[in-house]
């Protein structure tokens, strides 16, 4: 089986201070890599940092946001002024917004775009022209997502971006080949992280009742980021193109190639199914908090 080797490597996560990218990086620590993390949650950035010296790693941890392309700029500058170049670059910095197309107002489309896509363009941007120019090859990893070939309604503008970042790798793989850097393009699936909790919701899904049916859902999944970073580190080494990590992110990935009309019909049918949820759990919600007030 392939294992990668990182001694004497640098490896690169944006959005490290928690979730896939916290584990991602100690992955790669723990395969030998020096690591260079960052993320705008300093407290949080800090812990991980602290964890890769206590797997005897270096690390380099700066707060920066992936949406500034001044700040990805001066970071890029320092990274690149004590090394020609990161061998692995791994785009995951993210956020979530559950909401249908006319429920998104222009300015979540714009936060949005601003981190999940143009953070991920960023960080190609500032990275990838010096490992070309150092000329000993190197991998991009891009976090993109299910929601990257399998859209759904409730996540119109997340799935816009996820869709961009595949599209984005798949580009890039292409025009890197000659330059021995691979590209791999992760598809999660659904992961307990605090994303779903800090995700912003909109119309129906803003209820209390629905982020806690999300939050809820999640957690019974209990598929953690230490199993994604697990498959992230085989990918690369494998220099897969795609890499659907939960089986539920593999059923979907074959079903949208090989059964598209059938996708389309279990798609509408998921959602309804979790309207019916959402609303049930709402409406618990709703009868605890009367309840909880006849009885003050
Ligand atoms: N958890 C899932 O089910 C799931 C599924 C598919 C894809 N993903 C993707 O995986 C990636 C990681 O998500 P996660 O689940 O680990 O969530 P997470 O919330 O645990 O981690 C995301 C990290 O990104 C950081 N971040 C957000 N905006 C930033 C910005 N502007 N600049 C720098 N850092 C920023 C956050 O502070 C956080 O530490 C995201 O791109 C997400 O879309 C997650």
């Amino acid at each position: 089986m392939a294992t990668l080797d990182l001694a004497g490597k640098t490896a690169l996560v944006t959005g490290a201070a928690s979730g896939i990218g916290r584990a991602s990086a100690l992955a790669f620590a723990r395969a030998g890599a020096d690591l260079v993390v960052c993320d705008l949650n300093e407290a949080g950035l800090e812990e991980t940092a602290g964890m890769i010296r206590g797997l005897g790693r270096g690390v380099l941890a700066r707060r920066v946001d992936v949406a500034s392309r001044e700040a990805m700029g001066a970071f890029a500058a320092e990274v690149h002024r004590e090394r020609e170049a990161v061998d692995v670059l791994m785009n995951n910095a993210g956020v979530g917004l559950g909401a249908r197309f006319l429920e998104t107002p222009l300015e979540d489309w714009e936060w949005i775009l601003s981190i999940n896509l143009w953070g991920v363009i960023h960080g190609c941007h500032f990275f990838i022209p010096p490992m070309v120019a150092r000329g000993r090859g190197g991998h991009v990893v891009n976090v993109s997502s299910a929601a990257g070939y399998f859209a759904t309604a409730q996540l119109a503008a997340y799935s816009t971006t996820k869709f961009a970042v595949f599209g984005l790798s798949e580009v890039l793989r292409e025009e890197l080949l000659p330059h021995g850097i691979g590209v791999t393009t992760v598809c999660p699936g659904l992961i307990n992280t605090p994303i779903v909790a800090t995700s912003r919701l909109r119309g129906r899904a803003a209820s209390p009742g629905a982020r806690q049916f999300a939050i809820d859902a999640y957690r019974r999944r209990n598929y953690g980021p230490e199993r994604v970073a697990v498959n992230i580190l085989k990918a690369v080494a494998r220099n897969r193109a795609v890499a659907p990590i939960s089986p539920e992110a593999w059923a979907m990935y074959l079903m949208k190639r090989f059964a598209p009309r059938l996708t389309a019909r279990l798609n509408r049918a998921l959602a309804a199914r979790m309207e019916r949820a959402m609303a049930a759990s709402d409406a618990h919600a709703s009868a605890s908090s009367s309840g909880a007030a006849l009885g003050s």
